[in-house]
């Protein structure tokens, strides 16, 4: 009998399982629309060119070693994320309220606030304060609060599926009767999965509520340079609460905007009310890091930091965040585009709209049944990293396989139709009938689409 005969089977983690199961996938035209991840027109991660130039610096750097680096990280790296945060001439900063702590990603930066906020905020053993999440959002943040121990997580209001854009009111409802004190994390931009965020007002009204109603922000700060290619104008709302006087916290990712998706590193900005309460949290984090990591990891820390610390490198990191944030903006636009002239019925106009690497597109059917005939490896609810978009469009309209591109039809469509059964079982059925076909290749593109379009009006 072994000692972990008990041990019940996890279920997998599904962003992971699909990135899985992409790579077993043999099929030469296989995408993966699960990880939020760029990739370039040739489906291909990017490492950023100043990246690759700081990489090499590293190496010559003669003066570099691998001792350990202190517990709270690099402290060059700590003082230039605080500023890529909150601005160049931030009052805060000058004060010197702002402090940190160097984490493994955006995820390490949440679960060391996690642990501190369950420890010490407001009062000791915070395991009641409510915790509110968006609905939707990225699903790691409801599991680590749970297991930094709060019990009691909560979504708020955030997506209007009709509108498909910000549930305005109900967010600003669930701030009302949120219990006083209570922990809000917050997107600071490209919200994931909705790629929706409040405007500068809205941001104003959330504020004024938070400010009134004793409510703790925790920004989580994934994506910026994302949403709008400007680093400053991503990190807007970030700057107006701390100029508004927030007590709060930051969870800074570096995966993203630098492409370092796998050398974890990420910052928890901490901006307190004055230096004195500061250092007092920073010596409680420090105690939290000791005994979850001990140290952080060197490398990706001294990326960014030579990055962000040398006026000629900055430049060119922020024009490759633009070139990604570019990118993405051109696949939102062709997508729309694309769906338009095929007559798909509908409105596309959310996919415009929506910023960052995410199209929340509404669609949630069908998914198993696109993953296994059409080699598209996709969330439930897909949420679609645009910038992977373009395979997909390959796919869709270059490829000449009449028959490829009906059953990423069949894949598409019905979702639209969900009252109307009856057509998704045709759908299904045409579908059915085709996998069982031999691939026939028909070389033209057009008669398919056409073909596709009338379907469609026929219907
Ligand atoms: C909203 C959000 N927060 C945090 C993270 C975690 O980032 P990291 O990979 O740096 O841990 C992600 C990653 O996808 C994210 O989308």
């Amino acid at each position: 009998m072994s000692v972990f005969g008990d041990v019940p089977l996890a279920p997998p983690v599904a962003v992971f399982k699909l990135s899985a199961d992409f790579r077993e996938d043999g099929h030469p035209q296989k995408v993966n629309l699960g990880v939020g991840a760029y990739r370039t027109d040739d489906c291909q991660p990017w490492v950023l060119p100043v990246v690759k130039k700081v990489e090499r610096l590293i190496v010559e750097d003669a003066g570099l070693n691998h001792e350990y680096l202190p517990i709270l990280g690099l402290p060059e790296f700590r003082s230039a994320s605080s500023k890529v945060a909150l601005g160049d001439g931030s009052a805060a900063i000058k004060d010197g309220r702002v402090g940190g702590v160097q984490a493994l990603g955006g995820t390490g930066a949440l679960r060391i606030g996690a642990e501190f906020l369950r420890r010490w905020y407001n009062g000791v053993n915070n395991t009641a304060t409510p915790v509110y999440v968006s609905a939707p959002t990225w699903e790691n943040h409801n599991s680590v609060f749970a297991d930094a121990g709060f019990k009691d997580i909560r979504p708020y209001h955030y997506w209007d599926a009709a509108k498909r854009g910000l549930d305005l009111a109900g967010l600003l409802d669930d701030l009302e009767k949120a219990p006083e004190h209570s922990v809000f994390v917050l997107h600071a931009c490209a919200h994931n999965p909705t790629g929706t965020d409040p405007t500068r007002e809205e941001w104003k009204q959330i504020s004024e509520i938070m400010k009134r109603r004793s409510l703790f922000v925790f920004f989580d700060s994934a994506y910026q340079g994302f949403a709008s290619g400007d680093l400053d104008k991503d990190a807007w709302a970030i700057r107006y609460f701390v100029s508004e006087g927030f007590e709060l916290f930051i969870a800074q990712s570096f995966s993203k905007n630098f492409g370092l998706y796998n050398e974890r590193v990420g910052y928890l900005t901490v901006v307190a009310r004055d230096s004195e309460n500061l250092s007092r949290t920073l010596s409680q984090m420090e105690k939290i890091v000791r005994t979850t990591w001990s140290n952080p990891p060197s490398q990706g820390a001294r990326i960014v930091s030579k990055t962000l610390n040398c006026p000629e490198l900055f430049a060119e990191w922020k024009s490759n965040v633009k070139t990604m944030a570019d990118r993405v903006l051109l696949m939102r636009d062709q997508l729309k585009a694309k769906l338009q002239a095929l007559g798909t019925p509908g409105t596309w106009d959310h996919i415009t709209q929506q910023i960052g690497m995410f199209s929340f597109t509404g669609l949630n059917r069908e998914c198993d049944h696109a993953h296994t005939h059409t080699h598209t490896h996709t969330h439930k609810e897909l949420a679609l990293p645009v910038c992977q978009w373009q395979p997909l469009k390959k796919m869709f309209l270059n490829n000449s396989s009449l028959l490829l591109k009906i059953r990423l039809f069949c894949y598409l469509v019905p979702p639209l139709f969900t009252k109307r059964s009856y057509i998704i079982n045709m759908f299904e059925l045409i579908n059915v009938v085709l996998c069982a076909c031999v691939d026939t290749n028909v070389r033209t593109g057009r008669r398919s689409e056409s073909l596709m379009s009338r379907m469609i009006r026929s219907s």
